[in-house]
């Protein structure tokens, strides 16, 4: 790479390698590739069929063959006169309707004219979720919270380890506090242990019974598991089999996006994703910037095996980024099957890893830029931060770009020495090899708009790459069998041995029992 930029023509080939869609501008000039690379990766995309599998994700097919669904978040962020359809019927007034009584109870929620059952005001929002159910959401909030305004703080339990919900509700009022219990099945262990666990706090703080209703509301696409629960099915705000979990934001499970920063915010991500759909589906492949990213990341995953890819956002704004875009990939693409059963002959996702620069250049970038393992890094990087203090942005700006400079670049030997350096052991360490590649994202600012695209390209990434690897990236039956044994442990751990007994699955293995049995003792349940 060094050479190419070094040579007369390397303004062309950051014409060349650079686009702008959605409000995103993608350099990826800093890679690996010739333009007869990306004209080869392009008729790959093409022969695996990116544009055919696309169309059919569009028309509303069951792409999810496994699950028989069809793939439809796109719909849920469409224009007014979109007609998406799900085995024939429209889905667009559904959609529409749930939107309207998002914004309606966002609206009365933020204004104060929603109260709590003794008519204080909400101050207070818990989202209680997991997974798609919370990543999504929780990371949204935390980028545009600069847009917050007067409306409630917004908090997020996610884990069942009592700690985090014992220690979001000691901050808390039960007369100032709405729980929103999100989640697609309402079955998930988590989020129902602390559905439960916060609901018993409202009780215990003389919250009556009867008053509950005012301080929960319930995402879900499961109406019958919600009303048992004891949410009134008036306060649930519905979404559908056809939105998969970690690509449901933009659904109600955004509801608390809506809360946090208003319904007109929510409306402007929406719009964000909706022009990332625009340019993915009229794109020509070389120009189209989810199918450039993805056969990239294939280039290196597949042709390079490299295993792991780092999400370095320059900005604490989406600091969470790289946690939500984990599951997105690694949840979708973490596969080992083919559509057709048989075993997938290439490597799929890698590991997604990454936090928030420049903190990760005084951690791990050492192993980036020096690591006998290459790790190809996306920078994203807005132009305009949402909190200004005199010199900040340019010195984060100047650090994320000198990263990947120098990760391009390197630092020779012959360097080194012209500086005046002779101690060769000393300039062996000091030699950078670079040729590491990286992409560089630049938006104009933290808005919901440049948010929506954001997310919606790393979607639609994903998408062509679970294509190329002709897997389905719309299931997830990996995380089936460590939820089924745990059934049986936690009866063990608990006492109930009568239940464990009882369990499907076989006496767990000697690690396990042993596990348990320190675990039983701790509890005092030996
Ligand atoms: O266990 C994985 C998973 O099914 C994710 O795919 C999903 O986002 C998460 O659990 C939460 O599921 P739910 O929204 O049904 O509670």
């Amino acid at each position: 790479m060094r050479e190419w930029f070094a040579d007369g023509s390397a303004s062309q080939r950051v014409k060349q390698f650079s686009l702008e869609a959605a409000g995103l501008y993608l350099d990826y000039a800093k890679n690996r590739i010739t333009p007869q690379t990306m004209a080869l990766l392009m008729q790959l995309a093409d022969e695996a069929g990116v544009p055919k599998r696309r169309d059919a994700m569009f028309a509303g097919d069951h792409i999810n063959a496994t699950e028989d669904r069809a793939v439809l978040h796109i719909a849920l962020r469409a224009g007014p006169d979109a007609s998406f359809k799900v085995d024939g019927k429209t889905v667009m007034p559904a959609i529409h309707d749930v939107l309207e009584r998002m914004r309606v109870f966002s609206e009365r929620v933020r204004s104060g004219d929603w109260t709590g059952a003794t008519g204080k005001r909400i101050t207070d929002v818990i989202n209680i979720g997991i997974g798609g159910s919370d990543l999504g959401p929780r990371m949204v909030c935390r980028a545009l919270s600069h847009l917050a305004g007067n409306g409630p703080r917004m908090h997020f339990v996610s884990n069942v380890d009592g700690t985090e919900l014992a220690e979001t509700l000691d901050r808390l009022d039960p007369e100032q506090t709405l729980v929103i219990v999100c989640s697609k099945t309402f079955t998930t262990l988590e989020t129902m242990a602390n559905a439960c666990s916060a609901r018993q706090w409202f009780l215990d703080r003389g919250v009556a019974k009867d008053q509950l209703a005012s301080h929960f509301a319930a995402v879900s696409t499961n109406v019958e598991a919600v009303r048992a629960f004891g949410i009134n099915p008036a306060h649930m705000f519905e979404f559908w089999d056809w939105i998969g979990g970690r690509f449901s934001l933009w659904s109600s499970v955004g509801l608390s996006i809506a809360l946090a920063v208003g319904f007109d915010a929510f409306a402007e991500l929406l719009a964000g994703g909706r022009a990332m759909d625009e340019h993915f589906t009229s794109a020509p492949l070389e120009r189209n910037m989810p199918v450039v990213l993805g056969m990239i990341g294939i280039w290196y995953r597949n042709f390079f095996g490299m295993p792991t890819s780092c999400m370095a956002p320059y900005s604490t704004s989406l600091e969470l980024f790289p946690a939500f875009l984990q599951q997105l990939e690694m949840e979708s693409n973490g596969k080992s099957v083919q559509l057709d059963g048989r075993h997938v002959r290439a490597h799929t996702a890698p590991v997604v890893w990454g936090s928030a620069g420049t903190n990760g250049q005084h951690a791990y970038f050492q192993l980036i830029h020096q690591g006998s393992q290459i790790v190809p890094v996306d920078f994203v990087a807005p132009l305009r931060p949402p909190r200004v203090l005199p010199g900040h942005h340019a010195k984060l700006l100047a650090n994320c770009f000198a990263q990947a400079e120098a990760l391009m670049r390197g630092r020779t030997a012959e360097e080194l020495r012209a500086s005046g350096l002779s101690d060769e052991i000393r300039i062996a360490h000091m030699v950078f090899e670079g040729n590491r590649p990286s992409n560089t994202l630049l938006v104009e600012d933290v808005t919901p708009h440049t948010l929506g695209a954001l997310i919606a390209l790393y979607e639609h990434r994903t998408f062509v790459q679970g294509v190329v690897w002709n897997i389905n990236s719309f299931d997830q039956w990996g995380v089936e069998l460590g939820k089924i044994l745990a059934k049986p442990i936690e009866c063990e751990l608990t006492g109930d041995a009568n239940a464990a007994a009882s369990g499907q699955e076989p006496a767990q293995d000697a690690s396990t029992s042993a596990l348990i049995a320190r675990a039983r003792a701790a509890l005092g349940n030996a």
